[in-house]
């Protein structure tokens, strides 16, 4: 909302001044509004990698990086983890509100109502090779739902966005547990609607005909702890991606699947990955040294993965919960020595009392103890950003959601400092030296 505050710039040149509206949200730093810059200015404002630039008002998600909070619908992401299902947060970043209890039921009820995939999807995967990273699945079927679900594709319509929600949020355990399971040469298992979201997901990864499984209910509540964790981070690099792809008017499965494929990078989503490759690579405590000289040398791209963050200047409230949920599985699976989870430790120990650490303000995010966890509970590397896709499918949805309905809603379209060649003579073949 508009306050009585205005922010004048000023052409050094020709003295001329323009004054902007400034706008205050509910929390957070306030916004000068320069929708009209250009067209006052006949400038653009240039901000690469939009350290200062809001781009759309949102009520889902609020984080103070200073202070290390993270807010989902004005709620603490340690209530959130303590108490809900992953269910119950998926519901309360489409609704606003926590659903009580008959809502809770008939939204898992939904929810479960769209985890199988449409039959033909089957042989969908076998077009790809046995090898395939599951992101590069998870992009590729994701996209292709758009195929599958006509009856659900009219953005305008909102029972429409509302079932394909459903069936984004539903699928995605489902999609990323066959792309695991193409890996192996195993059968695809069925989700059970009698399990919960992240039994569900476990079952489908683990199970097989040959015998029944039991899903751990410690590593089942680990792992929808761990989803919620990852439900949603505000307009991050994948969330903006989503809402760039809708802003055309995309439909939703396109949408997410250019998500999934910006949550790839190391930078973002692939940093538990990377965690756990690097942890690999410093093998032992004695050389932690080393990588903390590298990853401080300007002339190595070499970083320390797992450390830094966009936004959190503090340490991100998701690492504290994620350090203690691998502490929880570790106990559960009685495992007594993981020489990664001491690197990691010890990893911690050194990087916060290093002078270039503190200055910088970098501290471990969620992604530094995920992957550890991961692994003790036999999930491979390669699935661990996957993991992270499936779990963020609800906050891109919400997200999607929330544009679609936004009167201000416009096509995304950013301005560039073009610095290439001016109109130039067009030199024929032959003419070309
Ligand atoms: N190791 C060593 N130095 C670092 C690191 C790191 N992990 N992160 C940032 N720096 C330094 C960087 O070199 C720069 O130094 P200088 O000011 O001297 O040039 C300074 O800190 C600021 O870094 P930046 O790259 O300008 O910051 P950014 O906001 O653009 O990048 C980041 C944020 C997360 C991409 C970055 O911290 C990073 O690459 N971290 C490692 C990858 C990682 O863990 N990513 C997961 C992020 S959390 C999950 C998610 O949201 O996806």
């Amino acid at each position: 909302m508009a306050n009585t505050k205005t922010v004048t710039f000023k052409d050094n040149q020709t003295g001329k001044t323009w004054d902007y509206p400034v706008m205050s949200g509910s929390v957070g730093p306030d916004v000068v509004d320069i929708r009209k810059f250009y067209a006052d200015t006949d400038m653009f404002t240039y901000d690469p990698g939009f350290t200062s630039t809001g781009s759309c008002e949102s009520k889902i998600t609020f984080i103070d990086g200073d202070k290390g909070v993270l807010l989902h619908r004005g709620y603490p992401i340690e209530d959130l983890a303590e108490n809900c299902n992953f269910e119950e947060v998926a519901y309360l970043m489409l609704n606003g509100e926590l659903p009580n209890a008959a809502e809770k039921e008939k939204f898992e009820r939904d929810i479960t109502y769209h985890t199988m995939l449409h039959e033909q999807v089957h042989s969908f995967y076998s077009g790809f090779r046995r090898d395939a990273h599951p992101m590069a699945v998870m992009c590729g079927v994701a996209g292709a739902l758009s195929a599958f679900y006509h009856d659900s594709l009219d953005i305008t319509n909102p029972e429409h966005r509302k079932i394909s929600s459903f069936r984004l949020i539903a699928k995605m355990p489902t999609i990323a547990a066959w792309a695991y399971k193409y890996s192996l040469g195993q059968p695809f298992i069925y989700p059970r609607n009698d399990l919960g979201y992240a039994e569900n997901f476990l079952y489908m990864m683990f199970a097989t005909p040959c015998e029944d499984y039991e899903v751990n209910p410690i590593l089942a509540k680990a792992m929808d702890r761990i989803l919620i964790l990852h439900a949603d981070h505000e307009q991050n690099a994948s969330t903006s991606t989503v809402r760039l792809a809708g802003s055309s008017g995309a439909n939703p499965f396109a949408c997410i699947a250019a998500g999934i494929a910006s949550l790839w990078g190391p930078a973002h989503g692939g940093a538990n990955e990377a965690v756990l490759n690097m942890l690999k690579e410093i093998g032992t405590k004695d050389r932690i040294p080393e990588f903390v000289k590298r990853a401080k040398d300007k002339n190595d791209s070499f970083r320390l993965m797992g450390f830094g963050h966009r936004v959190y200047k503090n340490y991100d409230p998701r690492a504290r919960i994620m350090a203690r949920t691998c502490s929880e599985v570790l106990k559960e699976l009685n495992i007594k020595d993981n020489p990664l989870l001491d690197i990691a430790m010890e990893l911690e120990r050194i990087a916060l009392e290093d002078e270039y650490f503190i200055e910088k303000k970098l501290y471990p995010n969620v992604d530094f103890y995920s992957g550890i966890i991961f692994q003790a509970m036999g999930i491979p590397v390669t699935m661990f950003t996957a993991l992270f896709a499936l779990a963020r499918t609800t906050g891109w949805i919400a997200q999607w959601n929330e544009m679609i309905e936004d009167p201000q809603q416009k096509i995304g379209r950013p301005r560039q400092l073009y610095t290439g060649q001016p109109k130039r003579e067009f030199v024929g073949l032959k003419k070309r030296k």
